[in-house]
């Protein structure tokens, strides 16, 4: 299996291109499959869970043809299985269930399994698609639904749940009448998805806000969309600059979506300003303080950052307090981390993180795409080299990363092994 394999210690200077958003991309190709027409959607980003999604629309019976510039999806004789190899690859399978039951009242999805960073159950996804009218069994590890056609409702989820709101967001735009989703979540990829919908005649209000309105309708045709930006890759580069205090210009940055992000990091000490060209610069050029952090759901500090900014507070002034609140397992990179030389003591959903000088450059292993992600930043801050294994994980979520830093500064490289 391929390695990173960084040599550390380089400020990274220069620009670099922030890619279509991985978690605004999946949902959004989902969706596609309930269009009448075709979907071409552009700034998909070439990432392993796209090519797996891609793979399962194709299962589905949809034709699918990846242009230089945009992929478009064209559901034909549709086939409500999701398999389990592919379910099992990537959780957000789950998120055919709505476009199936939506457009042919039939979906069986393979129940995705556990996860690194957690249980993350489906039970809020099954809720509220039960409220809208689909009846479930559970029959040797696959989730069977069906039901008549989708009648709208009022649903209240128990927690904001991203892919809980974008599977009810799609079953509610072809059922009959007005739905009414609570308690949603708000991150923007979700108003990202609303708007693809939108633009194929949806009727969708309030997205972005904890309640959305839907007012169903007969069809959807298909349109051209532009994937928004991925606010979580953005993110990571701007912890690159500040970890490396060099001085990055991020093209495609979605500024306003990182407002909890950039506010954490200008709190450390970190410059990010937007430039004239639209792009963001983000730079650091003194040491920087620790502050304490919290992952919270969309518009608080988002759990996909949490560990690519401990990996910041490990070598920054102070001591920190970081919680982890979303996911019941999202410390995995810690222990990574302590063997190049952090200092982090981490119990339950808390760790309390004391900035040290350097890190030093070691062997470690990849665990989950954000846990990888972190391991990265600390590797290009500390001194010697440091061989990453198991970077498929990093793969699924960031694309040609090895070359975006490299590109900037850093001595990075992608080494085949032959295992
Ligand atoms: C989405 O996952 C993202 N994935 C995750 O990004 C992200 O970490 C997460 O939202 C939170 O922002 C995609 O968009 C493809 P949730 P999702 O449902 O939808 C609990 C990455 O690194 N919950 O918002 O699975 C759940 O256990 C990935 O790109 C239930 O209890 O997250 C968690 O504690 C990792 N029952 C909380 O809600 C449910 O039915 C939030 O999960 C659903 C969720």
């Amino acid at each position: 299996m391929d390695t990173l394999v960084i040599e550390g210690g380089r400020r990274l200077k220069g620009r670099a291109r922030i890619s279509g958003s991985k978690n605004a991309a999946l949902p959004i190709l989902f969706a596609a499959v309930l269009c009448e027409g075709s979907a071409a959607l552009r700034n998909v980003p070439k990432l392993r869970d796209i090519a797996t999604t891609l793979k399962l629309l194709r299962a589905l019976g949809c034709e699918i043809e990846e242009r230089e510039d945009e992929i478009v999806v064209s559901p034909k004789a549709l086939v409500p299985a999701a398999p389990y190899d592919l379910v099992c690859t990537m959780r957000a399978s789950v998120l055919c269930l709505g476009p199936l039951l939506a457009r042919v009242g039939k979906a069986k999805v393979a129940l995705p399994g556990g996860c690194a960073i957690g249980a993350r159950p489906v039970d809020q996804h099954l809720k509220a698609l039960e409220k809208l009218g689909a009846r479930f069994s559970l029959e040797e590890g696959y989730i069977l639904g069906e039901c008549d056609r989708l009648t709208g409702a009022r649903v209240t989820f128990d927690m904001p749940t991203v892919g809980g709101t974008e599977n009810a967001l799609m079953a509610a735009v072809l059922a009959d009448g007005e739905t009414v989703l609570e308690n949603c979540a708000r991150e923007p990829e979700i108003s990202d998805l609303a708007k693809f919908l939108n633009a194929c005649g949806a009727k969708i209000e309030g997205y972005g806000e904890s309640v959305i309105r839907i007012q169903g309708v007969g069809s959807l045709r298909g349109a051209t969309y532009e994937i928004m930006p991925d606010r979580i890759e953005a993110g990571t580069f701007m912890v690159a600059a500040g970890i490396t205090r060099g001085e990055l210009e991020l093209e495609n940055c979605p500024y306003d979506a990182l407002e909890a992000v950039v506010a954490k990091l200008k709190l450390m000490g970190m410059d990010i300003r937007r430039a004239d060209s639209g792009s963001v610069i983000a730079s650091a050029d003194a040491p920087l303080e620790c502050v304490d952090a919290r992952t919270e759901p969309y518009p608080g500090f988002p759990t996909d950052m949490q560990a690519q900014l401990m990996a910041l507070l490990c070598v920054s002034r102070g001591t920190a307090v970081v919680e982890e609140r979303i996911f019941e397992n999202r410390f995995m990179h810690v222990q990574e981390l302590l063997r190049m030389g952090a200092d982090i003591r981490a119990s339950g959903g808390t760790a309390v993180v004391r900035g040290v000088e350097r890190l030093s450059g070691a062997p470690v292993m990849a665990s989950d795409l954000r846990a990888s992600a972190s391991l990265v930043l600390a590797a290009l801050a500390a001194d010697g080299v440091t061989e990453i294994s198991r970077i498929y994980h990093l793969d699924r979520g960031y694309e040609a990363i090895e070359k975006k830093l490299a590109a900037i500064g850093a001595n990075i490289r992608r080494k085949q092994n032959k295992s």
